[in-house]
């Protein structure tokens, strides 16, 4: 009996891709965010697959960082075909591998499901070679399935060596197999090259096994969006599209209010709490996570942050920061890197925020500008507030205590320090620290001339 508990997958990706037009190798352009490649490994390891074995070829190394730990990676020096492209695998797949998932990298769709009942199927019928299928109304372009009278497949013949008879079948090869590795290794070396395009399919991989009477089977899926094959930029737009409506429908089944379908962005690895909101025109990207309650949109970007509970993020854009429960932002404002804005701070209209720490009920409310800085809890910071960072060659520090009144139009000029409790008058330039519940003045005196406006206007309709 087999054993199948050591299950892992080979992914084919060697190739160019050119039809998708790109200094890139094509599997690793995204699909909501995260790469075609990544997605099949992902799809295959939730199945159960181990440490998968990428073949890469083209731009090898560009790929293999994409993808990181977690893979073995199989250098295909010259793309002689699919056949050659999954013999590479073997020299890198843990040895006591006995079954294997096989699919193309450029197909995002594949969800684990389909490999779960690939495997399924293979296990219950002890199959050698398990192929996944589908009835295509346009089968052009795809492996035909060829069967015998019994009705087992017996061959796969590729678009350019069929005859119009066997062009006219409409069951397609999907190319994604479950092969137990022993038949596969055998059998691989023995492909050959005699084909229209001098390649060595492993769709013949089918024929070889059929004549030496092994167990061939496959599973014909009926939705053929899982097997979609990204080739070009079209087809890369309508895999985006079809995966951003699976994570719609995710996230709404979740609890997650999304208020337009059809501009809203979510990412493939962002995370919603129910109960959150989502406005039009939103775009959520990356590790990005929402918290129960939040309003985020319309019109807001979110990247690789971590919204708390309750909070409102309105026509704003938020970078790699966090933003603690109650918070606010926006309308129009920029949260920067390495930004946390603590519990309940409101951060208003034309504020830029940047690697500071805004402390818990902090309000800036309108056109300012904070920058490295660090700012107490219950600090007001008024309109027009500028941290003056950067001298032309290196940055500075700001420290702003609790309870601190910043009047409007300040200039606070780093490096420099505000302590608790201080005030600063409206229009000032700092640039000496003020000391605790100190009134901070740095601007000149108002002088008021007595009646001078009068005589003014007097000289001036004189000299007309
Ligand atoms: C393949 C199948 C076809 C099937 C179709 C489904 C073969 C011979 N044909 O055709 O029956 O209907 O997939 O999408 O297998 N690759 C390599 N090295 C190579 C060649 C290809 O790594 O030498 C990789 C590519 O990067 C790609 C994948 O294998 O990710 C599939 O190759 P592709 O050329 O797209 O095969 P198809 O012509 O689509
Ligand atoms: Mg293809």
């Amino acid at each position: 009996m087999t054993n199948y508990s050591s299950i892992s997958g080979i992914i084919l990706a060697a190739g160019k891709g050119t039809r998708i037009k790109s200094e890139l190798p094509k599997c690793v352009h995204s699909v909501c965010d995260v790469s075609m490649v990544e997605h099949v490994a992902r799809a295959m390891r939730g199945a159960g697959a181990l440490k998968p074995a990428v073949v890469v070829g083209y731009q090898a190394e560009v790929l293999k960082s994409s993808l990181g730990e977690g893979y073995f990676f199989a250098h295909q020096e010259e793309q002689l075909g699919t056949g050659h492209a999954t013999l590479m695998a073997q020299s890198v797949l843990d040895q006591n591998i006995k079954t294997v998932f096989i699919a193309p990298g450029d197909a995002p769709l594949l969800t684990s499901e389909v490999f779960e009942n690939l495997l399924k199927h293979h296990q219950e019928s002890h199959a050698k070679l398990t192929l996944a299928t589908c009835r295509l109304e346009d089968p052009k372009g795809y492996g035909r399935v060829v069967r015998n009278d019994q009705g087992l497949p017996v061959r796969i013949v590729e678009e350019k060596d069929g005859t119009p008879e066997i062009l006219s079948i409409k069951e397609v090869c999907t190319g994604v197999y479950c092969v137990e590795t022993e038949f596969l290794w055998k059998y691989l070396p023995k492909l050959s090259s005699s084909n229209a395009q001098n390649e060595y399919y492993l769709t013949d991989l089918i024929e070889h096994l059929s004549k030496n009477e092994q167990n061939v089977q496959t599973v014909c899926f009926e939705d053929q969006n899982l097997f979609l094959g990204v080739n070009d930029r079209w087809q890369l737009a309508q895999a985006n599209q079809i995966m951003q409506q699976r994570i719609l429908k995710s996230h709404a089944l979740n609890g997650v209010t999304l208020m337009d379908l059809n501009s809203i962005q979510i990412g493939a690895d962002v995370e919603i709490e129910s109960d959150a909101i989502i406005g039009a025109m939103t775009v959520l990207k990356g590790k990005t996570q929402i918290g129960s309650g939040s309003q985020i949109g319309p019109f807001s970007m979110i990247n690789n942050s971590k919204i708390g509970k309750k909070c409102e993020i309105l026509m704003s854009q938020v970078q790699a920061s966090t933003i603690q429960d109650g918070a606010r932002c926006g309308p129009f404002a920029n949260i920067r890197p390495h930004t946390v804005l603590s519990e309940r701070a409101k951060i208003g209209n034309f504020v830029e925020v940047k690697n500071a720490l805004i402390g818990e009920k902090v309000s800036v409310s309108h056109l300012s500008y904070v920058g490295d800085a660090v700012v107490g809890a219950h600090t007001n910071i008024g309109a027009g507030t500028i941290t003056c960072n950067y001298d032309g060659y290196a940055k500075h520090q700001t420290e702003i205590g609790s309870n601190v009144f910043v009047g409007s139009n300040s200039t606070l000029i780093a490096p420099i320090t505000v302590q608790d409790g201080a005030i600063i008058g409206a229009g000032s330039v700092i640039t000496k620290n003020v000391p605790s519940n100190a009134l901070g003045l740095g601007r000149s005196k108002q002088e008021n001339k007595e009646s001078w406006a009068i005589q003014w206007r007097q000289r001036k309709q004189q000299s007309k």
